[in-house]
């Protein structure tokens, strides 16, 4: 075994040496030592390579790479190859497709087509696994495993029969008999009452709205279904190859909602993450550094891995806009400034067939004499340069809360307002503060809050008791809470909490709320001060201060912001998506409340700057200029970027990035 690459972070990606000669590979070990590269990811789609025929297996071309890769001095994050199965698999097992909600069957011919619940791919899979832990766990190269790939990227929700019957299995397991899974998924109504759980079906395609717990419960058996492969595999791996560090990538991304990684985090011996910038959303790069603080939430503060971004352009959007210079090394630096060791693409050498041949890679098909290979070999300095951020934390004194199964229930059929999008509010609080200077944490409610002074809980809409009573200890602990509309409404069930809304955070906040007026599509009302979209509300203040009201519209005179002090701290609410300026000023007056300051004193508003620090008390200050204009910020130490000392003062570029080794 390989101790993973010390004294630098970590570059390198997936390399898919299966799709070329093997007179390129010998050219790609050059060119990756060059590029500086220090790991790749192997074999992440080679099961049809390594097992042609059932149970014959064929080493050798991978044997080669891995004895290449350890004369380079390269670790290899080498994967189980479980992702995608051959097609000798699926054409023996048909029975093993996904199934759509209407029944329609996911055939072989892309990838990922496996049922989550098939049995007949479990065992394979598990098969696959023994072989490839046996021959390569006492190899040089081998510094980490990587099993499968981005579970449920494709094949999940499957709705066959399968998953039917272990949907019901599950079932049994968490409410034990028919009458408790009729209380939980209020079933009185609409005639859906069981009276055998055996009469329970996946939420196929239904006449009209799905029971909303229902749903819920088949999001949460999928997320179960897919880490107990994950757990499958990493039991055999540890059985075979014990010591080796362990990991799958997530996707830590606003698009993607199907899994719970809060439940998945604690089984990774290192959580790692894949991120690819979508062009359509507002602010990409914002969405970026979000999904940073999401991925170090579930890393419990640890350093992660970024397995996978791109280099420029990806293939899976309508039209894939190729990253302008220096995007590279900015988004790569905004990752390691979120607390990530590891900066990975996907993937080395850009295909020339299959679906992925308009990816971009760290080798164009241009070549290596390339603008865009030459940037790759500057990236690859970077990391070098960056190597003693590795092992430090972040530092944030800010939290704001995210909860998949939150999400899930927010999203579930026949809500007030499509419009609300739960992570919408999350994403905005962490950009407005990101534009302060001030670095939030994203994480989970069950998470220990003590250290934060500010606490967001945006849209939390489902949430138990006893995060409900964590929230409103941190508050009386001395931290400042604010409380976004729609939040505290129902429990683990999705019931409603009566007696007026948030009712989980009625008596925290002080408020009552007795209904909602959710605003049209580019409707507004009219604040005492500012203006506010999507939600509005007949709001009551009753043992709070009344910061803001309605004055247009039916809840005119409403409360739309309010404030309580609570013990040594304060509960705020605010009940609209209030315009840009009136959500500023809210949000300066929570940081003045809990006495938080930007990471540098003086920082120009749009200059995203986060600090890392080693337990030995050495920090570095990553410094990116998201403005149109040159920056210029105080800051003393040496910029491991360029080398050069900051004396004072530093001046980034429009779009230009730095890392400060303070003092
Ligand atoms: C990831 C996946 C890679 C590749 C990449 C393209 O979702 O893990 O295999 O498909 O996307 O962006």
């Amino acid at each position: 075994m390989r101790a993973w690459p010390k004294g630098r972070l970590a570059y390198g990606g997936d390399y898919n040496p299966e799709q070329w000669p093997r007179s390129v590979w010998r050219e790609d070990v050059d060119l990756m030592q060059r590029a500086g590269v220090s790991f790749v990811t192997l074999g992440v789609f080679s099961w049809s390579w390594l097992e042609p025929h059932k149970g014959e297996y064929d080493f050798g071309w991978l044997d080669e790479v891995m004895d290449l890769m350890a004369q380079a001095d390269i670790a290899v994050d080498l994967a189980t190859a479980t992702a995608s199965p051959p097609p000798w698999l699926t054409t023996a097992y048909p029975e093993m497709l996904p199934r759509t909600a209407d029944g329609v069957v996911m055939w072989p011919g892309s990838r990922q087509s496996w049922c989550p619940s098939s049995p007949i791919f479990a065992e394979a899979a598990r098969a696959l696994v023994t072989q490839i832990a046996q021959r390569y766990h006492e190899h040089p190269a081998l510094a980490m495993w990587h099993i499968s790939n981005e579970y449920a990227c494709h094949n999940l929700p499957c709705y066959c029969d399968t998953c039917a019957a272990a949907f019901r299995a599950w079932l049994r397991r968490r409410y034990g008999s028919v009458d408790a899974l009729n209380d939980a998924w209020g079933t009185a109504f609409w005639s859906q009452r069981y009276t055998d759980l055996e009469q329970v079906l996946p939420p196929r395609r239904t006449p009209t709205f799905h029971n909303p717990t229902h749903v819920l419960d088949y999001h949460r058996f999928g997320s179960d279904t897919l880490l107990d492969h994950f757990l499958g595999e990493k039991a055999i791996l540890a059985d075979l190859s014990p010591g080796v560090p362990v990991t799958t990538n997530f996707m830590t991304m606003t698009q993607f909602r199907l899994l719970d990684y809060q439940s998945w985090a604690p089984h990774q011996d290192v959580v790692s993450t894949d991120h690819y910038r979508v062009a359509t959303l507002p602010d990409p790069v914002a969405e970026l550094s979000f999904q940073g603080a999401v991925t170090r939430g579930l890393a419990n503060g640890a350093p992660w891995m970024l397995m996978e971004h791109s280099t420029s352009a990806v293939n899976w959007q309508p039209v894939n806009p190729a990253k302008a210079p220096g995007e590279t090394l900015r988004d790569s630096l905004l990752h390691v400034a979120n607390g990530a060791d590891t900066i990975g693409f996907f993937q080395w050498r850009a295909s020339r067939a299959g679906a992925e041949k308009w990816h971009s890679a760290l080798v164009p098909h241009a070549g290596p004499e390339s603008a865009r290979f030459a940037e790759v070999c500057r990236l690859g300095a970077a990391a070098a340069a960056l190597g003693e951020l590795a092992g430090s934390r972040v530092e944030a004194q800010v939290a704001i809360l995210l909860d998949t199964q939150a999400l899930w229930a927010a999203s579930g059929p026949a809500m007030p307002s499509t419009a609300v999008d739960y992570p919408e509010m999350a994403q905005r609080v962490h950009r407005a503060l990101r534009d302060k200077g001030i670095t939030a944490d994203v994480v989970h409610p069950s998470a220990d809050l003590s250290a934060y002074r500010l606490i967001v809980v945006p849209t939390l809409y489902l949430v138990t008791d006893d995060h409900a009573a964590a929230i409103a200890a941190a508050a009386a602990g001395g931290a400042q809470v604010l409380v976004t509309y729609f939040s505290g409404i129902v429990d683990e069930h999705d019931h409603v909490r009566l007696g007026g809304y948030p009712g989980a955070f009625r008596d925290l906040l002080g408020i009552v709320v007795e209904e909602f007026d959710p605003l049209l599509p580019g409707a507004g009302v009219d604040l005492s001060r500012g203006h506010g979209t999507i939600w509005s509300e007949w709001c009551r203040a009753v043992d709070a201060e009344v910061v803001a009201t309605y004055t247009s519209g039916p809840c005119a005179g409403s409360a739309a912001m309010t404030r309580r002090t609570v013990g040594e701290g304060g509960a705020w609410y605010l009940g609209t998506m209030p315009d840009e300026a009136t959500f500023d000023g809210l949000l300066n007056a929570l940081v003045a409340a809990a006495g938080i300051a930007a990471a540098l004193p003086g920082l120009p508003s749009g200059v995203e700057a986060i600090r890392r620090r080693a337990a030995d008390g050495r920090s570095w200050v990553a410094l990116v200029n998201h403005t149109d204009a040159p920056a210029t910020m105080a800051v003393s130490g040496v910029d491991l970027l360029s080398g050069h000392a900051t004396d004072g003062s530093l001046t980034l570029p429009r779009g230009g990035v730095a890392v400060v080794r303070e003092g």
